[in-house]
């Protein structure tokens, strides 16, 4: 449905994305990579504020870049940084971006209560959104994003500021929004994507380095993620042979979850290896620099 040939983007001599090849056709998709690797820039040519510097972008086999209106009747879109007027409500604020898209009176009368219901925000609908914690903010977002109805939804870290109970809510939300449509949505924590992607992509150093499902991901460390308890004292040595993917202090020890080539020791536990363990590993030598895999969440 989406194409994305060979798109490059360069800013200067910085190149962002090189030579990138996509296709989306339906579910949730999941742009997952550290900040910095790219993903805004890449949502923003799937948004067309960003013209690749060479490469095209074809919606059904067209231009998206020729197809005008057609195409921002089809996509919904999300940006990271998101401006309303705080002193607004959400329901004036639908109102006055349904009105810039087209939308007679009637339609909005009957979609924008429609839209805030599925946000459940029904109840705060007249309220100023100045009092709008992050999760509701972003609701209003994701509502502004389906006032047409988009086949294809588009959201840049949606889930930016929110605290773990709006995340939750949020992945219910967005999962139920998917059932007939497309979903991209870009982030760089790894929870947010795990349990609704079909596919995830990861950007690195400005080449796609997966598209496939989490399974398929995840199969690549089959048989090479381990846990161990390691005393203190060698902790420091234990890290310098093997890449620690998590540690935590249990008992006076430290149980760390870590990669190997194979097992080599009676008392390591092999473990599945899940989607977090792959991010790690790929992304283990981004550590500094403009990339930075955020642990914290
Ligand atoms: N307008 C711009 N001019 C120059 N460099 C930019 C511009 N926008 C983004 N970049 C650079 O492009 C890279 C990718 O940025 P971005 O797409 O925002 O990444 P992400 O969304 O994954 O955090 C970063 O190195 C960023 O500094
Ligand atoms: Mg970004």
């Amino acid at each position: 449905m989406l194409t994305i040939n060979d798109v490059s983007k360069k800013y200067g001599s910085h190149t962002v994305l090189n030579e990138i090849d996509l296709e989306f056709t339906h579910g949730v998709y999941g742009l997952l990579a550290p900040n910095g690797a790219g993903k805004t820039t890449l949502i923003k040519m799937l948004t067309t504020l960003l013209y690749p510097s060479s490469g095209a972008i074809l919606y059904k086999g067209q231009d998206i870049y020729s197809m005008g209106e057609h195409y921002r009747d089809v996509i919904g879109y999300l940006p990271q940084q998101f401006g309303f007027y705080k002193n607004n409500s959400p329901y004036q604020y639908l109102h006055y971006l349904a009105a810039l898209k087209g939308l007679k009176k009637k339609e909005m009368d009957q979609k924008i209560p429609e839209l805030l219901k599925l946000v459940a925000l029904e109840d705060v609908m007249k309220k100023k959104m100045r009092t709008f914690s992050g999760g509701m903010i972003q609701r209003v977002g994701i509502a502004q994003a389906m006032l047409n109805d988009p086949q294809l939804l588009i959201l840049d870290e949606p889930t930016a500021g929110l605290d773990p109970k709006e995340r939750v809510r949020f992945r219910n939300l967005l999962s139920e929004l998917a059932r007939n449509r497309t979903v991209i949505l870009s982030t760089h924590i790894v929870s947010d994507v795990e349990s609704i992607a079909n596919e995830i992509i990861m950007i690195k150093n400005g080449e796609i380095r997966y598209k496939d499902s989490i399974a398929n991901i995840c199969s690549e460390l089959e048989g090479k993620v381990f846990e161990t308890e390691v005393a203190f004292p060698d902790v420091d040595q234990f890290r310098q042979h093997y890449l620690s993917l998590s540690e935590r202090q249990d008992n006076g020890a430290m149980v760390i979850r870590f990669i190997a080539e194979k097992n080599a020791d009676l008392n390591w536990l092999q473990v599945r290896p899940t989607l977090e363990d792959a991010f790690l590993y790929q992304y283990q030598d981004v550590g500094s620099g403009h990339y930075y895999a955020d642990r914290s969440v």
